[in-house]
């Protein structure tokens, strides 16, 4: 499987080239998901589909062609979903920046369920 990235600031044409991007695969006979992870999703409008796909689908893979799929997540019931592996990943990750097992467990612990913060940038 192979994982394709598209990133950058607003309007640049993420959603149209990984559309498109889509779409070729697709034709060449890959079966092909596009994915969208931005919360103003316009996955939708690209593909021509008449209500908004979050309402009429919301999270779930959608077939819009041979071998091509498009899904809008959401990412907040996503995270809240898989919870724990979000919380070992997140422990993981500092501690292969340099701290301790304990302490990564600790700060994720004390940052996320304890100090009562919104919003912690690593
Ligand atoms: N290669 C291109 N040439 C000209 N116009 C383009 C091109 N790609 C996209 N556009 C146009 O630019 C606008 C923004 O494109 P798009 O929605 O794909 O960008 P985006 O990066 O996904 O935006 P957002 O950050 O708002 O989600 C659209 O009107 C689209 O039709
Ligand atoms: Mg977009």
């Amino acid at each position: 499987m192979r994982m394709i990235l598209y990133t950058g600031k607003g309007g640049v044409g993420k959603t149209s080239i990984s559309a498109a991007t889509g779409l070729e695969l697709a034709r060449r006979g890959y079966k092909t998901l596009v994915m969208s992870v931005d919360p103003a999703h316009s996955l939708s409008d690209a593909f021509d589909l008449d209500k908004p796909l979050m309402k009429l689908r919301a999270g779930q893979l959608v077939n819009v062609a041979r071998n091509l799929w498009i899904q809008e997540v959401d990412v907040q019931e996503e995270i809240s979903r898989h919870w724990e592996s979000v919380y070992s990943y997140v422990s993981a990750l500092l501690n292969v920046s340099g701290l301790e097992q304990v302490l990564a467990e600790e700060l994720v612990f004390c940052y996320i369920n304890k100090c009562n913060m919104d919003r912690c940038m690593v």
